[in-house]
């Protein structure tokens, strides 16, 4: 069961708002009958016309690439090759986008999904949702450099960045969590603490992992796997 007004945004007919609009004038039918509320929990198997027009329903799809270097995180670019370019056909015409971005020298975790309200879960700040990166580096982290993380790293330009936790593996290579998205925001931490980046790596955002997905592959996420992006 889902929604009238999520039903007929995610499958691109209108927006939720103006979902309200077409029911308050009589203008939507489920299994013919006259529509009276857009939040009304519609059965996944009715079928919805509005003004006459049947709606055909998008199926729900939530998929994970292991990106490539060189791709752009952008559905066109009139230079570069696009992480659009790397979906299997029958996915693009489910009308999948990706959830954020990854610069196009970084590798790793992107999530694409048709959902919409899982989509703004995934990139509004206001969630926090964590995002881990293998970082390899100049230079190495000390103890004081994971307090500093810790603490929120001061940029360059001045701007404070949330609490974040770096983790050393050796000499030039640390993972680090953070919660929010700022532009290049690993790269610019990092060099925040005199550690030039040299590869970036995201293998998880919250409790989903990259695992072993070979580099340039898509697949759809199980449904555990789609729970752990909404906890
Ligand atoms: N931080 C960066 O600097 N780059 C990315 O692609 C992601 C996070």
């Amino acid at each position: 069961m889902e929604r009238l007004d999520k039903i007929l945004s995610d499958a691109g007919f209108c927006s939720r708002r103006d979902c309200a609009r077409l029911v308050r004038r009589k203008l939507v039918t489920v299994n013919g009958a006259v529509a009276s509320n857009a939040s009304d929990k519609v059965e996944d198997d009715a079928s919805i016309e509005v003004d006459g027009v049947a709606i055909v329903r998008r199926r729900r799809v939530v998929c994970m690439m292991n990106k490539p270097r060189d791709f752009v995180t952008s559905t066109e670019d009139p230079i570069s090759r696009t992480v659009m370019e790397l979906l299997p056909e029958d996915l693009l015409r489910q009308g999948v986008v990706p959830a954020g971005r990854l610069d196009k020298d970084t590798e790793g975790l992107l999530v694409f999904t048709n959902d919409g309200d899982l989509l703004h879960r995934l990139i509004s700040p206001r969630h926090e949702v964590s995002k881990t990166y293998l970082v390899r580096h100049e230079g190495s982290v000390t103890e004081n450099e994971i307090q500093k993380a810790k603490e929120g790293i001061v940029l360059k330009d001045g701007t404070v960045c949330k609490g974040a936790e770096i983790k050393r593996v050796e000499d030039g290579l640390s993972t680090i969590t953070i919660r929010e998205g700022m532009y290049h925001q690993v790269k610019r931490m990092f060099a925040a603490l005199g550690c030039h980046v040299l590869e970036l790596k995201r293998i998880s955002i919250g409790s989903l992992n990259l695992g072993d997905l070979e580099t340039g592959s898509v697949r759809e996420l199980t449904q555990e796997e789609i729970a752990l992006l909404e906890d």
